[in-house]
């Protein structure tokens, strides 16, 4: 098939979103698959409408092209794409919505506030964080409602810390959501299907030097280390992939995503969120967990691209 890598975009996640388009782009290369890259903008509809790929497998983090905004462009073209589609995409990149999807499905996802910047502001900084505190104890976790790559997020161990990381937030998303903190391990699992059903890979564990994955511990070699696969019990590991696969098929999602989670003291998974267009950077933990089940990423993204244009 002719495969179109999309990438780059106008989102916060611009600079790894061009990473990920171009690993993809030479692992299909590499795999014998015609493919392109093209850093989507406006010149993308003239492309589609002209000469139309087969597949496009969506490299595009953040907004576009992880809210099922891109792909609803894509089926209104009528061109196919790996991956969930636009209603799943939209729920998933939520991490409010999903999160409430999850606890319906019985799943467990830590305990939450989603705070608009409007009712932080009007009602009082100081009364509304002393309400969430109450609530939900601390440490607390802060991130974007919608958002990747821990921009904007921060963990916040007393009530004075609480305001900064709120303001940090809100640059990137009018919505915090401020989650209840559950120390662990930090463990992503990837959900591949690949004709056959979708199955977890390896859970891949992430340890930052520093204590907190952030931007810079993600993409900046040295900073993390990663153990693929996660240093768990058998028995913890099954639950672990029964929660993440459970989580993928909750939110609607298909082909691929890649499932974050906390494992607690007691070995019982916690999924903070759910992520449609997985990092696949030299530093990313979908093309580790690929790696750990023995599989090649070209392979991978050979047979996606093929379903998809089926
Ligand atoms: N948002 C980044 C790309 C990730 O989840 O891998």
């Amino acid at each position: 098939p002719r495969v179109l890598v999309l990438a780059g975009g106008l989102s916060h996640e611009r600079e790894v979103s061009l990473k990920s388009g171009r690993r993809v782009l030479d692992a299909l290369r590499t795999a014998g698959v015609e493919a392109e890259l093209h850093d989507a903008d406006v010149s993308l509809l003239p492309l589609l409408a002209a000469d139309p790929p087969d597949a496009v497998v969506i490299a595009l983090h953040g907004a576009t092209g992880e809210d099922g905004s891109l792909r609803g462009v894509l089926d209104l073209c009528g061109v196919p794409y790996v991956g969930g589609d636009a209603r799943a995409a939209r729920l998933a990149w939520d991490k409010p919505s999903a999160k409430t999807v999850l606890r319906e499905h019985g799943i467990p996802t830590p305990d939450w506030v989603a705070l608009p910047h409007e009712r932080f502001s009007e009602l009082g900084a100081v009364a509304v964080l002393e309400r969430i505190v109450a609530r939900l104890g601390t440490p607390l976790m802060v991130k974007p409602a919608q958002g990747g790559s821990g921009l904007g997020a921060a963990v916040v161990s007393d009530t004075e810390s609480l305001p900064a990381a709120m303001v940090g937030c809100f640059a990137y998303d009018q919505t915090a959501l401020v989650e209840r903190y559950v120390p662990g391990a930090d463990v992503a699992v990837t959900i591949l299907d690949l004709g056959d059903g979708p199955r977890a890979l390896p859970a891949v564990e992430i340890v930052p030097q520093g204590g907190v994955y952030d931007y810079a511990a993600r993409y900046t070699a040295g900073l993390t280390t990663w153990h693929a696969p996660a240093r768990l019990t058998e028995p913890v590991s099954e639950r672990v992939a029964a929660t993440a696969l459970a989580a993928h098929q909750a939110l609607g999602l298909r082909d691929l995503s890649r499932v974050d989670l906390i494992v607690d003291a007691e070995g019982a998974p916690h999924v903070l969120e759910v992520t449609v267009a997985p990092g696949m950077t030299e530093t990313s933990l979908l093309p580790m967990a690929i790696h750990a089940a023995s599989l090649e990423l070209g392979d991978v993204f050979t047979a996606l691209v093929g379903r998809a244009a089926a």
